[in-house]
């Protein structure tokens, strides 16, 4: 068989909305209170869209950041893929509206739908492109503007998401020393119904009824939801490791998906990693579903805590359920 090409990083680029939904203001939007999010979720704000603002709009933010970090122009790209859960509409693809905006010619892309796993599994998904040597230059952007599908009325979901955009460029790597290495990823469907939006699609298609019972919201069972992420990040993380002959202490980098600060400590726990090592952000941003790991590798490389070489390992649990865990070395 012919050697596969690795797949790198080589840019990375962000955006979140300047509004700030903080604690205090939720609490006078719902029966809740600042000690009790912070306590529960390690939140404190998030930042959502001002209205007429879609997903696209902050896709496309984080997407000139990176391009510019390259130094290279949108028709320099050969494809773009987006994970969302919040496309601008069911169709044309947000890929589409974003390939639009940026003026890149001569590509093509589409969405990858997969929840908070979004991000990970589109970034393999591009890997696939590079690793095969069709493609040189894939943009992989994780999108999510939940505030339009969050009813500010429920407390058990209001306070958890935010909306923001990542983006990361996938290049071919020269040598073996830095890029993406292995990767798993799981899908359990059977958990379905405890994180969902239930109406609009196909199934329940958008009626008066639909919109009067509140099912175009996102309906969470957050403990069912919180102990099945527990397990299974941690069990995706080990399995990981343990095949490339590594334990949790040997990251410098863990970069978990960002839904409760609660289980990204007791993932890391489990997996014995140095509490350095383990990038946090929750507390700024909150959830944003397929944004939060390309936004907690901006924080990473803030804090000054993502170098050249750096193993990481990044993963997910998210709505599916989808279970995703990436292993790579920094590249820049
Ligand atoms: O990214 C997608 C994947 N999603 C996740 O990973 C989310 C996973 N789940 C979670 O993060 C947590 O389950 C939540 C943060 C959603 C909820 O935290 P919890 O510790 O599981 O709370 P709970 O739902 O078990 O509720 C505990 C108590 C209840 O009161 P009682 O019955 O003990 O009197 C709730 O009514 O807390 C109450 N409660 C609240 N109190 C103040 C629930 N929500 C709130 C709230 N403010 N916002």
């Amino acid at each position: 068989m012919t050697q596969l090409l690795r797949a790198k990083i080589t840019a990375l680029g962000t955006y979140v909305p300047p509004r700030l939904l903080t604690n205090a203001d939720l609490e006078k939007m719902v029966e809740t209170n600042d000690q009790w999010i912070l306590e529960r979720t390690g939140i404190r704000q998030r930042h959502i869209v001002e209205k007429g603002v879609g997903t696209s709009d902050l896709a496309v933010e984080a997407a000139k950041i990176a391009l510019a970090q390259r130094g290279i122009s949108p028709s320099d790209l050969d494809a773009i893929i987006v994970g969302t859960v919040t496309p601008d509409m069911f169709f044309p693809s947000t890929a589409c509206l974003v390939q639009h905006k940026l003026g890149a010619k001569n590509i093509w892309g589409f969405d990858l739908s997969a929840a908070c796993s979004a991000f990970v599994y589109a970034l393999q998904t591009g890997a696939q492109f590079i690793q095969t040597g069709t493609h040189k230059k894939v943009l992989v952007i994780g999108a999510d503007v939940m505030s339009s599908i969050i009813d500010y009325t429920d407390r058990a979901t209001c306070i958890i998401f935010g909306d923001g955009a990542g983006a990361v460029l996938l290049e071919p790597s020269q040598d073996d020393s830095v890029g993406l290495i292995d990767f798993i990823h799981e899908v359990d469907g059977s958990g379905g119904c405890f994180l969902n939006m239930p109406g609009g699609g196909s199934l329940n298609p958008s009626t008066h009824e639909t919109v009067d019972k509140k099912m175009h919201f996102v309906h969470q069972d957050g403990g069912a939801v919180f102990k099945f992420a527990v397990r299974k990040m941690a069990e995706a993380c080990d399995t990981l490791l343990q095949r490339n002959g590594l334990k949790g202490s040997d990251i410098q980098a863990f970069i978990p998906h960002q839904a409760n600060q609660r289980i990204i400590t007791a993932t890391a726990d489990r997996l014995g990693m140095n509490p350095e090592s383990i990038i946090l952000n929750i507390d700024r941003f909150g959830n944003t579903t397929a944004a939060t790991i390309p936004l907690a590798m901006q924080t990473a490389v803030d804090e000054g805590k993502l170098h050249q070489g750096d193993l990481v390992l990044l993963a997910s649990v998210g709505a599916g359920f989808t279970v995703g865990a990436t292993l790579l070395r920094w590249a820049f």
